[in-house]
């Protein structure tokens, strides 16, 4: 379904825009066969960090939490410790997803603005970005660490409409994470949700009208 009158494409970056597994993934032969389900475990304890960290009003930044949630996921799976400044250098420098830099190309050649909306710190991002040779194809890089409180809270959604003086509407919003799409969604953003494993959208009173498997039929939507 065509999405107009859009004044910028917003991104997730975790899962959306960089690939989450592809820590655990560079050292899976030292972690050993089960080495997504620890990074699954590290992944979803890092989110349920962040929402209840929001909800008993005691930020900490995305760093910290991911390396908490690392220690959680490291004991859980009984993963040597020694492999532990190694997975976290490496989730600075998470892999992109292969179609992401010709997806912002296109998007810029169409004169669309575009950011990054994240849970992750300034620092994070810029390393991300710059790692990945897409810095120059973002306009702004936009970390909840201004406001100091997690996503879903709609004053992270508000941080757009804020930045580039446009509407709820007028944005038009990626991620992989249907917890994140469901925020935007009832903010008001169109939403695209990137489904790349095929999951099962949850119910949580917001569905997308799009739904795409890679950022590479974005292009066909805006
Ligand atoms: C984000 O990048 C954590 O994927 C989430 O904000």
């Amino acid at each position: 379904m065509k999405i107009e009158n859009i004044k910028v494409c917003a991104f997730d970056a975790y899962g959306t825009c960089f690939d989450v597994n592809s820590a655990a993934e560079n050292v899976a032969p030292k972690i050993g066969e089960n080495w997504l389900a620890f990074s699954n475990t590290w992944r979803t304890s890092q989110l349920e960090y962040t929402w209840l960290r929001s909800l008993m009003k005691k930020h900490v930044n995305f760093w910290k939490i991911t390396e908490d949630s690392l220690d959680y996921a490291m004991t859980l799976h009984k993963i040597n410790k020694a492999l532990r400044n190694e997975l976290l250098d490496l989730y600075k420098t998470l892999s992109p997803y292969p179609e992401l830099k010709e997806c912002l190309t296109k998007l810029k050649n169409k004169k669309i603005k575009t950011c990054i909306l994240s849970n992750g710190t300034p620092e994070l991002l810029n390393h991300l970005v710059s790692n990945a040779g897409v810095k120059n194809l973002f306009d702004k890089i936009l970390s909840i660490e201004k406001i100091k409180i997690y996503k879903p809270d709609p004053a992270v959604y508000e941080m757009t409409t804020k930045k580039f003086s446009c509407l709820p509407s007028e944005v038009c919003f990626m991620s992989a994470n249907n917890w994140d799409i469901v925020g935007g969604g009832v903010y008001g953003y169109q939403c695209v949700w990137v489904n790349r494993n095929n999951k099962i959208f949850d119910n949580l009173g917001y569905h997308p009208k799009n739904i795409i498997k890679n950022l590479k039929e974005l292009i066909n939507l805006v």
